[in-house]
């Protein structure tokens, strides 16, 4: 046997095979080859003469031709990095956007589970298709145990995260002294600062249950969603500059904002906010009209109509008060014709638009003396306790 010739690439492929077939458990292993092989024909295909890289660092099979590497998987796949270059991302440079893909295979079960996951990251939402894909194909399910520590503050990044399932608390850690200050619980995502602007990790995550997270390393994460990132600040970031309330920020902080922001269109008439609603997001019009009104009682008990309080045009916000007070939507917000917005999460809001919170605090007071509206119920008591 030993004079008879391996062919090129075929330890490669099946110890990459055999790696998912170790890591995965298939209860049926013929099925499992039969979708490993067709994916990865597939994936050769889209990559169009791309390298495959099936993951990244601690096991790479070298091959003596250039063209034909193939990089298997990796085995320690939740080693923590322990220190990362600053690099800077180039999204001009050809050179990195050539570099193999991550592929990480998964089963049908567990793409559905991703996808699912993933259906409101914001970061994921302004990406293209194909690009949204490749992020997916380098995603990695990781199982969680309660009490283990994801993220270290003051640490080098390694993974973005995205939660699967399970309880996990936020900790920061100032002269000395430990502060929770938030949880996440059972979906979101963490761990994207210290990718996209290479500082050092923000806070400490801890899980509180056993759970599960899909991870994707630091490299794709840089190239897609930093590259991304690039495109949308060219986009908006004059449009920005117009928004009254963002101008006492620094230029690096609108930056920070316009990466979170994510366009959304309505048509005339649709509810963009409903009062009474719980809320979650925090709007900047970046064209169109929209109405903002609130309910009144009529004369007749139990029966209420709308009453226009203000309007919002290019470069005004709203949804804030609900944020600011933590209290339901005080009004409801309809488009007037054609709108586009951009959104901002709360997690976002809090963690960015701290230094407007003034005056957004002051607006909401004169924006009430300006209506000469009495206004009733939730508002009126969002405006007293401000
Ligand atoms: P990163 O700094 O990479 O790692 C810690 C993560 O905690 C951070 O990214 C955010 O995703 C997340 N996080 C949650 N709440 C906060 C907060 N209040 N300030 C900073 N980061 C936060």
């Amino acid at each position: 046997m030993s004079n008879v010739p391996i062919p090129e690439g075929l330890k490669e492929i099946l110890l990459g095979f055999t790696i998912e077939v170790i890591r995965n458990h298939p209860r049926n292993i013929c099925d499992f080859a039969l979708q490993y092989f067709a994916e990865l024909k597939n994936n050769e295909s889209k990559v169009k003469g791309q390298k495959v890289k099936f993951n990244n660092e601690a096991m790479q099979i070298g091959s003596e031709d250039e063209d034909e590497e193939f990089v298997a998987p990796v085995i320690n796949r939740f080693a923590r990095r322990v220190s990362v270059c600053a690099e800077s991302y180039d999204p001009d440079n050809e050179e990195e956007s050539r570099e193999p893909m991550v592929i990480h295979f998964k089963t049908d079960e567990q793409r559905q589970r991703l996808l699912e996951a993933c259906k409101y990251i914001v970061l994921f939402k302004s990406l293209e298709q194909d690009e949204f894909f490749r992020v997916l194909d380098a995603m990695f399910e990781r199982p969680v145990a309660a009490g283990e520590h994801i993220i270290e503050q003051h640490e080098d990044g390694d993974n973005f995260y995205v939660i699967q399932s399970g309880i996990y608390d936020v900790h920061v850690m100032d002269n000395g002294i430990t502060r929770l200050v938030g949880t996440y619980d059972n979906h979101g995502s963490f761990g994207e600062l210290a990718l996209m602007y290479n500082t050092p990790r923000a806070t400490t995550i801890i899980a509180r249950t056993s759970g599960a997270l899909w991870c994707l390393d630091r490299q794709t994460f840089r190239r897609i969603i930093v590259k991304n990132n690039a495109k949308k600040r060219k986009m908006y970031d004059d449009f920005i500059q117009t928004v009254p309330l963002l101008s006492s920020l620094e230029t690096y902080e609108r930056m920070k904002v316009v990466d979170v922001l994510v366009p959304r269109q309505y048509t005339d008439g649709q509810q963009i906010i409903a009062e009474g609603e719980s809320a979650d997001d925090f709007y900047i019009v970046e064209s169109g009209q929209v109405r903002i009104t609130i309910r009144r009682p009529t004369q007749q008990e139990g029966e209420m109509y709308e009453v226009e309080i203000a309007t919002c045009t290019r470069g005004q916000y709203f949804g804030e008060l609900a944020l600011v007070t933590n209290k339901p939507r005080a009004a409801s917000a309809y488009a007037v014709g054609n709108v586009k917005c951009l959104v901002m999460d709360v997690m976002a809001f809090e963690r960015l638009l701290g230094p407007c919170m003034e005056i957004m605090k002051r607006n909401i007071r004169l924006w009430n003396l300006e209506v000469k509206i009495e206004p009733v119920g939730a508002v009126d008591k969002c405006l007293r306790s401000l």
